[in-house]
């Protein structure tokens, strides 16, 4: 499949965009400040906070998993069986019916593996790694390019 050109210019603080690249879903997350700070709180719930069992970009080895803090990019495919998570906010009131405290990240309604804002997995839920981190790079501020 050819790389994907993706405009994230668009994409206020908090929200996500999906594009497509090789027939997955591609998510792009722009996370606030208030998100970035909780991500280095969460190691100890983590499966594998430092994707270390997971092979990835190196870039994605960090605590943000990305090249710029502000911004994820992910595969959107649950590493447990391939269903499809839900991005749910952390003040959106499902967050807190799924787990007390969570704050939020992405859902796998499947068979309920939670993941961060950074597309890593909780203990104690099926999937076995992180989300997946593409190939990707900034061609501009304001553009990347996936693949
Ligand atoms: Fe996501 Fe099973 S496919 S939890």
């Amino acid at each position: 499949g050819a790389p994907v050109e993706v405009d994230i210019s668009k994409i206020e603080p908090g929200q996500r965009l999906t594009v497509e690249w090789r027939g997955k879903p591609i998510w792009i997350v722009r996370r606030t400040q208030e998100n970035l700070q909780e991500l280095e709180s969460l190691n100890a719930l983590l499966r594998d906070p430092n994707s270390e069992a997971i092979q990835q970009p190196k870039y994605a080895q960090n605590a943000t998993r990305s090249l710029k803090p502000e911004y994820l990019v992910v595969i959107g495919i649950c590493t447990h069986l391939g269903c499809s998570p839900s991005f749910v906010k952390k003040d959106d009131p499902q967050a807190a019916s799924i787990r007390e405290g969570w704050k939020g990240g992405f859902f796998c309604p499947c068979h309920g593996s939670l993941f961060d804002l950074a597309g890593r997995v909780y203990q104690g839920v099926p999937a076995p790694l992180n989300l997946v981190v593409p190939p990707y790079t900034y061609l501009s501020e304001t553009k990347i390019m996936v693949g």
